[in-house]
């Protein structure tokens, strides 16, 4: 708890959270949009800071449509994962890492962002509103996805007026189709998700409505995925949609540095960190597409994906 004049009331409208068992088949849980019980909200006018967050039933919200979000892509979001252990308690996967990185896209978005100690009351507030929607040990787990966005209305070009920080959560299982089987990835080389000084290094929203272009195509061709060069040599690994990469040859794994044009990632980061402690010598650096090709094994990480495999890549029509 803290004592300072930011902390957040986390004290919800509703008496009592509800705690009957939901009527849900936990083995058939994909990625997909379950509504559940209550979501989160907090705003901050420009200038000012984020406060009396609280609480409320899941529903729709109402917003300008002159808003910064709507008309100018001002908006962030991010994501994380809640765990049931087999004892009851639950686990957040390093909340405070999507709290900093919240901050630092808010940064180059030109957008107030919630404390981190905000970040993370607000996080587990929202969590244990819908405790009742956490998948049992083994079977998936409560996707928590923070948004920001600029909710005020402007019609010129500029910073919104007005912010909300919202939290909404849903059980999720395997990402990928494919569950935990291998996927198979497309070299994309006509389009690209980001540029040297772009936004690509930060969780914006328009970096996800870009490669649907792409990623469409893709899966209409039987390809799980679309893995994005550098817009400038277009030889270097960036990242897949929605995950990062990673390339193992013999006892070194090679991964994209982060340079401002791929995702900074916590799973990435984490498997840096777990690859290391067990001996393997691990890079990050700019990856060739030969160094792709020529790979031992491939596999993707990320929050959604979590550590998925890669089965097959596949780069001007050649696999
Ligand atoms: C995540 O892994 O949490 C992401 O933000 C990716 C998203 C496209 C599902």
């Amino acid at each position: 708890a803290t004592s300072s004049a930011r902390a957040v009331r986390v004290d919800s409208p509703i008496s009592s959270v509800p705690k009957e068992a939901v009527d849900i088949d936990w083995d058939a849980l994909g990625f997909g949009m379950v509504q559940t019980d209550y979501m989160y909200t907090m705003k901050c006018s420009i200038g000012g800071s984020f406060a009396n967050g609280e609480l409320v039933p899941f529903g729709n919200i109402e917003i300008s449509p002159s808003a910064g979000v709507l008309n100018y892509g001002q908006g962030l979001f991010e994501g994380l994962k809640a765990y049931k252990k087999e004892d009851g308690n639950i686990l957040l996967f390093r909340p405070e890492e999507n709290a900093t990185r919240m901050m630092m896209g808010a940064e180059r978005m030109c957008m107030p962002s919630p404390s981190v100690d905000q970040f993370l009351q607000a996080v587990k507030a929202t969590v244990l509103a819908n405790e009742r929607w956490i998948p049992p040990p083994g079977k998936g787990s409560l996707y928590i996805r923070p948004l920001l966005m600029g909710t005020g209305s402007v019609l010129g070009l500029a910073p919104a007026p007005e912010y909300t920080f919202l939290i909404y959560v849903a059980p999720v299982g395997n990402y990928f189709k494919e569950g935990l089987s291998p996927i198979n990835l497309l070299v994309e080389t006509g389009m690209h998700r980001a540029c040297p000084g772009g936004t690509g290094g930060v969780k914006t929203i328009g970096n996800y409505a870009a490669v649907l272009k792409a990623q469409g195509e893709a899966k209409a061709k039987g390809f799980s995925d679309v893995l994005y060069l550098n817009s400038v040599q277009k030889q270097y690994l960036e990242e897949v949609s929605s995950c990062n990469i990673f390339v193992v040859k013999g006892n070194t794994i090679s991964t994209p540095q982060i340079e401002g044009t791929i995702l900074p990632g916590i799973t990435r980061k984490s498997i840096i960190d777990m690859a290391r402690d067990q001996g393997f010598e691990v890079f990050e650096k700019p990856v060739t597409v030969d160094e792709l090709l020529e790979a031992d094994e491939v596999f993707c990480t990320g929050t959604a994906v979590v550590v998925s495999p890669v089965g097959s890549v596949t780069y001007l029509g050649k696999r």
